[in-house]
């Protein structure tokens, strides 16, 4: 075992595949380039400011967070376009916001006609905000439906402390598909609700410059349509089982592993030291039913990880296992950003050999 070996870790670890993760960068880059889009990547995936940078230098135009604290500390660490991708509405959020939107271009999300009126009642005293429509393209979650787009953008109109440039939508129930030509329907579905709310924004005077769409399932095909301008990938900087199991990415795209030890044997099953507390109970969010157990085992098709508890991964053996006490394994897990979310940092590597540990920046900022 060499020196820098990522066997030479303690355990439970998280490692991250630099020659898998630039390759997956690049691609999603290549992608908007190629369709002279924007790419507007969400870092909730792995919240760290070193590889917002490899993005930006990629040719990302900014970022995508869902949290305010997120933001603030990616406007700090010096990224100047960040959309934050959620309705804010509290007293408490708007006076962090008036703050951040001095130090950065920020955009937020506008999901109601009450919200829109507590952020122009807010921004009162300031620099007018830039806000997005957040429109419902079939998650159902937040957003507004394109048939209420008219009357709220009738209503901004009236509120001036509110700049309205972009539409965008989150299609997550892509992550419920089961087969390609499903992720195909719901992209074209998802850059439909967009042009469509696009074109009545226009109709009631505004220019909306962002048509702003894409999931790791759809954004590929999203970027094709005629009219969408962003794409805004999250996961796929690092894919996970979830993405393979919806048949997006195989298991050599998958950046994120976690390091594990066999930590006791027994007739039946081996334990490892990932339960909950590093692999997740996540088998996939939004309908997914796409994946089998807790991750899945490199090298070794034979081991199934079947249940956890929070410090232990107890796993079923189908056949004769070459597995024994202290020996150690790499997961891939079911939902990398989860996961991401569990460690203090990443052990980097090339080939097994660890070339550097970066924080994970943004984890728990949850505010
Ligand atoms: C608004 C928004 N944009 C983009 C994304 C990225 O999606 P994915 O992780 O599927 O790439 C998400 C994910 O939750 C999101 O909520």
């Amino acid at each position: 075992m060499t020196i820098n070996s990522i066997n030479t870790l303690d355990t439970p670890s998280l490692l991250l595949d630099m020659a898998v993760l630039e390759k997956n960068l690049d691609e999603i880059s290549q992608i908007a380039k190629y369709n002279q889009i924007n790419w507007r990547p969400h870092i909730k995936t792995h919240k760290s400011i070193k590889i917002t940078k490899m993005q930006l230098e990629r040719g990302a135009c900014g970022i995508t967070v869902a949290k305010l604290e997120e933001a603030e500390m990616m406007a700090k660490a010096g990224v100047r376009d960040i959309l934050i991708a959620y309705p804010l509405s509290s007293p408490q959020k708007l006076e962090r916001l008036i703050s951040l939107a001095k130090q950065a271009e920020i955009t937020i999300a506008i999901d109601s006609i009450a919200q829109a009126k507590l952020v122009n009642q807010a921004f009162s005293n300031t620099s007018p905000l830039t806000v997005w429509i957040k429109v419902n393209s079939g998650l159902n979650r937040c957003g507004v439906e394109v048939e209420e787009v008219k009357e709220l953008a009738t209503e901004m109109k009236q509120l001036p402390n509110l700049h309205l440039n972009g539409i965008f939508t989150h299609a997550g129930h892509s992550y419920a598909a089961t087969s390609l030509e499903q992720i195909k329907d719901i992209a074209h579905s998802e850059a439909k609700v967009v042009l469509e709310s696009a074109k009545i924004c226009e109709q009631a005077g505004f220019t909306i410059l962002h048509r702003s769409i894409g999931s790791t399932p759809t954004f590929k095909y999203g970027a094709e349509i005629n009219g969408i301008t962003e794409i805004r990938p999250g996961n796929a900087a690092f894919y996970d089982m979830c993405q393979v199991g919806l048949g997006v990415a195989t298991p050599s795209q998958c950046a994120l592993t976690i390091l594990a030890s066999i930590v006791s044997v027994k007739k039946d099953r081996l334990i490892l030291d990932t339960g909950s507390k590093a692999l997740s109970l996540d088998q996939g969010a939004h309908g997914n039913k796409n994946v089998i157990g807790f991750g899945k085992v490199l090298n070794h098709p034979e081991i199934t990880i079947a249940r956890l508890s929070e410090e232990h991964a107890i796993a079923t053996v189908s056949e004769e296992t070459t597995l024994s006490l202290t020996d150690k394994v790499q997961i891939i897990p079911n939902h990398a950003c989860v996961v991401a979310n569990l460690f203090d940092e990443y052990h980097l590597h090339r080939n097994g050999t660890i070339i550097d540990t970066w924080s994970v920046d943004a984890r728990g900022k949850m505010k």
